[in-house]
């Protein structure tokens, strides 16, 4: 349950210390390319940012759009992937781009599709991917999870499960992340929202040595109030 006033304040914070990236290419309030929204954050589910930069730039000179990426070999698409790791995110990267250029309109560019069951339908297309297509690319009030995510309801609720967590009958665990993330989704600025969060969590919020002193959300996270960060998220249950 975030304030009006954490929202602002997150926002703030991201125009502020937004790291300049290749998928971030007309700032921050310009709705994305879907196709190179979809690429990213797929490199970015299991590799980190500075070395998914130099990755996508590559990938996009020589797939710059999905009709490019559809006539493509898959040889040729593993070596522009070689190094990332998690080669099924290549292959179903490779499948999903033919299927969506076989779905074209004739005459009509190919358009990655524009409704969470449509993307989620889509191999390799998962609720994470889906909610950043829709609401980085098509600004849709559409909520994402990940793992920065995670750990930033964690300590700010005092959350003490995981979403991977098996729960109980009156408690979903996928479940009650997701309805903090659709709540921080449902707004006209979910696109910033969404994005401010993963950024907070990558350099902010982080697993070891969160930089709480400057995070725009201290007054509102109870973790932090508790002197409690180090026990938010818990560790997985083994
Ligand atoms: N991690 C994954 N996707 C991200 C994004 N769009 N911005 C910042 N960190 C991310």
């Amino acid at each position: 349950i975030m304030t009006p006033d954490s929202l602002k304040r997150l926002r703030e914070w991201f125009r502020a210390n937004a790291a300049e990236l290749p998928w971030r290419p007309a700032g921050l309030d310009a709705p994305r390319d879907p196709y190179a929204v979809w690429i990213s954050e797929t490199m970015l589910q299991q590799t980190q940012v500075s070395t998914v930069r130099d990755y996508f730039t590559r990938w996009m000179k020589r797939f710059p759009d999905v009709e490019a990426l559809a006539k493509a070999e898959e040889a040729e698409v593993f070596k522009y992937w070689q190094g990332l790791g998690y080669y099924s995110r290549a292959r179903n990267i490779l499948k999903t781009a033919k299927i969506v250029a076989a779905l074209r309109q004739a005459q009509e560019p190919c358009k990655m599709p524009e409704t969470r069951k449509e993307l989620e339908a889509l191999p390799g297309i998962g609720a994470y991917t889906a909610g950043a297509i829709l609401s980085l690319a098509y600004h849709q009030r559409e909520a994402i999870l990940d793992g920065n995510l995670v750990r930033i309801f964690s300590r700010l609720y005092e959350l003490d499960f995981l979403p991977t967590d098996k729960g109980s009958a009156n408690k979903n665990c996928t479940e009650i992340y997701w309805e903090y993330a659709r709540e921080v989704a449902d707004s006209p600025k979910a696109y910033m929202h969404n994005e401010a969060l993963m950024e907070l969590g990558r350099t902010v919020c982080k697993t070891k040595s969160p930089l709480c002193e400057t995070c725009p959300l201290r007054g509102e996270c109870r973790a932090f109030q508790e002197c409690r960060t180090t026990e938010f998220p818990p560790a997985k249950k083994r």
